[in-house]
């Protein structure tokens, strides 16, 4: 017990949080690393919310998953585009990946994006979907992205604690653990 990436907690009933883990990364290279072993536990329908500051790593943590994933383009901020879309090479599910910091309307203007794919179908990530997207999906993976400079003594501008946590019935029996660190 102690450090914080050997924390897991199962718990939980419908709606509440299943299973969350927390995990300290140290550095970009390994965020994209937590993004790649994040995807084998994504499926079609799948709905992930990020939340966490400005430059936290949300984008560095959709990249990762891309990678995972096998999906076509490298994953990139969407700056002037609130959602793209990254078809799958291997046949498995395309990953939509939403910046939802100006999706000031939530869901309905998400379903005005007449996006080109079915979300059913695919894997979505909403980055800054707090409070905007969750009824897109009765249930969703949490992951929360906090830098921890200035709260221990030997914390550093790079390290980051991500905290994954899952939420309904989909996760209810999920083992999250494959995303510490390995
Ligand atoms: N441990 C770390 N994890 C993730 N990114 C890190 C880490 N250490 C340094 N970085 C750097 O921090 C930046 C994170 O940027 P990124 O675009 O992923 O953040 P974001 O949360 O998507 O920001 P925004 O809110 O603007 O969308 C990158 O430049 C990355 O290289
Ligand atoms: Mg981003």
């Amino acid at each position: 017990m102690g450090t914080p990436h050997e924390d897991l907690h199962p718990t939980g009933t419908q709606d509440r949080p299943t299973t969350a883990v927390r995990v300290t990364v140290r550095t970009a290279e390994r965020m994209r690393d937590l993004g790649r072993r994040l995807a084998p536990l994504l499926g079609p329908g799948d709905l992930v919310l990020l939340n966490g500051e400005l430059g936290a790593g949300k984008t560095t943590l959709t990249r990762g998953l891309g990678e995972g994933l096998g999906v076509r383009g490298a994953v990139t901020s969407p700056t002037f585009v609130i959602a793209r879309v990254h078809p799958s090479l291997t046949g498995g599910p395309a990953l939509v990946h939403v910046d939802a910091y100006r999706l000031a309307g939530g869901l309905d203007q998400m379903e005005d994006l007449d996006l080109d794919v079915s979300l059913p179908e695919s894997v979505v990530v909403v980055e800054w979907g707090e409070g905007k997207v969750e009824e897109l999906s009765e249930a969703r993976l949490q992951v929360v992205i906090e830098r921890t400079v200035g709260t221990t003594p030997d914390a550093d501008d790079d390290a980051r604690v991500v905290t994954v946590t899952g939420v309904g019935p989909r996760w209810a029996l999920v083992d999250l653990a494959p995303l510490l660190e390995a």
